[in-house]
């Protein structure tokens, strides 16, 4: 009986070499489009002319530093997203890390524009995620995320794929929650323990393969009944991400 189980399997095993199938662990060429991923994803905090506060998520983002040693953070955005009209009308914007506590929250406002034809749709009244404004900017920051940059838009670039805009902002100020750090005020270290309050918790999934993206985006394909991995706060219903 062992036996006859033992060469059923080497039997299959080589049916698979045979048929050109890569070994597990073996390495696939990809198209060199693929998204690299995990990416981080952070939440871009902005206000429109009347003040209003706008929140969506980035994840073409990254963090640089100047031989003067001043921090840049750019930021890839969509020309047609309310988050970069923001910018480029108020020259600052806010760089937030969630933490695991608001996940959902924070995916949400990658999937719903702050502005509706014309009519501003307040992201913060519908989650319930806090903010106030900027100490140092004219924009809004979030005050339930343990990591929070403050910044003023030093160049805008094309990105090269046409289709984003990439806004490069000197850090003018970095709050980092107490119980997010290891190492205290002088040498801080984030930590990343999400349920010591640490903040990497948020990435971005395959955009390519669901039309959409992120950690608790809905899990389906296309078509299929749309599920989140973590519920939804104040009801709201799991959606696909709007066009826009
Ligand atoms: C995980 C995740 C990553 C995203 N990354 C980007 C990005 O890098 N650039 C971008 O323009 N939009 C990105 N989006 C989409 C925007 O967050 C989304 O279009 C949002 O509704 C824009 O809101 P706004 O119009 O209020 O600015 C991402 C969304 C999610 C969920």
């Amino acid at each position: 009986m062992r036996y006859s189980r033992l060469s059923g399997f080497f039997v299959c095993f080589t049916i698979l070499c045979c048929l050109g199938l890569p070994a597990f662990g073996a390495k696939v060429a990809v198209e060199t489009t693929s998204r690299v991923l995990p990416a981080t994803a952070y939440l871009v905090g902005t206000c429109d002319e009347q003040g209003r506060p706008d929140v969506c998520v980035i994840d073409r983002a990254g963090i640089a530093e100047t031989p003067s040693g001043k921090m840049i953070v750019y930021v890839g955005i969509r020309p047609s997203r309310q988050t970069a009209k923001n910018i480029e009308r108020t020259g600052t914007f806010t760089v937030n890390v969630p933490n695991a506590a608001i996940l959902p929250q924070a995916d949400y406002c990658g999937t719903v524009s702050g502005m509706k034809d014309g009519e501003y749709f307040d992201k913060f009244a519908v989650t319930g995620l806090k903010q106030e404004k900027g100490a140092d900017v004219n924009a809004p920051v979030l005050t339930d995320c343990p990591v929070i940059l403050e910044c003023k838009t030093i160049q805008t670039k094309e990105f090269p794929d046409g289709q984003h805009k990439v806004f490069f902002g000197e850090v003018v100020s970095y709050h980092i929650a107490s119980e997010a750090l290891d190492g205290g005020k002088d040498k801080p270290v984030l930590q990343y323990d999400p349920t010591r309050g640490g903040t990497l918790a948020y990435f971005a999934g395959s955009a390519e393969r669901s039309g959409h993206y992120a950690l608790s985006a809905p899990m389906g394909h296309r078509g299929k009944v749309w599920q989140r991995k973590f519920p939804l706060p104040n009801g709201l219903e799991a959606r696909p991400r709007e066009k826009h």
